[in-house]
């Protein structure tokens, strides 16, 4: 199976699922990274992999829609079986998500449903929770919403900061985004209603 990665960042994510890749714990291709963000590191660490990136400016596009028609258009020169989103800050449209219908993986560093958004782990950081972690979802028009692959908790102990807790949220997302990749990649996920069978 060969995979798009979508990363907007720092592209810590998206260097555990190379790493992941490499070392044959994901049984999969990374064919191309997509980016939105021009100076984002994330692009450095697919170039260093040597796997072929495309970069696009939504500020060229009259709409969300045209963009992603273009990022549709590129993605066919490459083989694509799913979509990976791995710290892509920007909305899908509803147009590529039919697209990919139910192929289309994302990691969210909270425990969803609380903390929906782009700033999950501050929120929960400010909101003084004990309790957040990680989730992997499939992805679908509503922000944050789409059935539940994964979860798993990061406890906010007392001399957490915001700092130390992004840190600790960011090892467990480099281990189980891979995880879940792979499981993926096998065929090896099945949605029935709200939930995953996994096997
Ligand atoms: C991660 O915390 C991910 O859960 C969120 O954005 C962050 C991206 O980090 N969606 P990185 O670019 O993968 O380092």
């Amino acid at each position: 199976m060969n995979f798009v990665v979508f990363s907007s960042g720092q592209g810590g994510n998206l260097q555990a699922i190379i790493d992941a890749v490499q070392n044959k714990k994901i049984k999969g291709k990374i064919s191309c990274v997509f980016c939105n963000k021009a100076k984002a590191y994330t692009l450095k660490r697919a170039a260093r992999a040597k796997i072929p990136s495309l970069c696009l400016n939504p500020d060229d596009f009259p709409s969300r829609e045209a963009f992603d028609k273009e990022v549709l258009q590129y993605l066919k020169g490459h083989s694509v079986d799913f979509i990976v989103l791995a710290g892509y800050k920007r909305l899908l449209s509803g147009y590529f998500i039919r697209h990919f219908r139910d192929k289309i993986l994302n990691i969210h560093p909270t425990l969803l449903p609380a903390f929906k958004g782009l700033h999950g782990i501050r929120d929960a950081f400010d909101y003084g929770v004990k309790l957040t972690g990680v989730t992997v979802h499939f992805v679908v028009e509503e922000m944050d919403t789409g059935v539940i692959i994964a979860q798993e908790p990061v406890r906010v102990d007392p001399k957490d900061t915001k700092e130390s807790l992004e840190r600790k949220i960011h090892r467990v997302e480099h281990r189980i985004y891979p995880k879940v990749i792979n499981l993926f990649a096998q065929g090896k996920i099945k949605i029935v209603g709200r939930q995953v069978v996994i096997g």
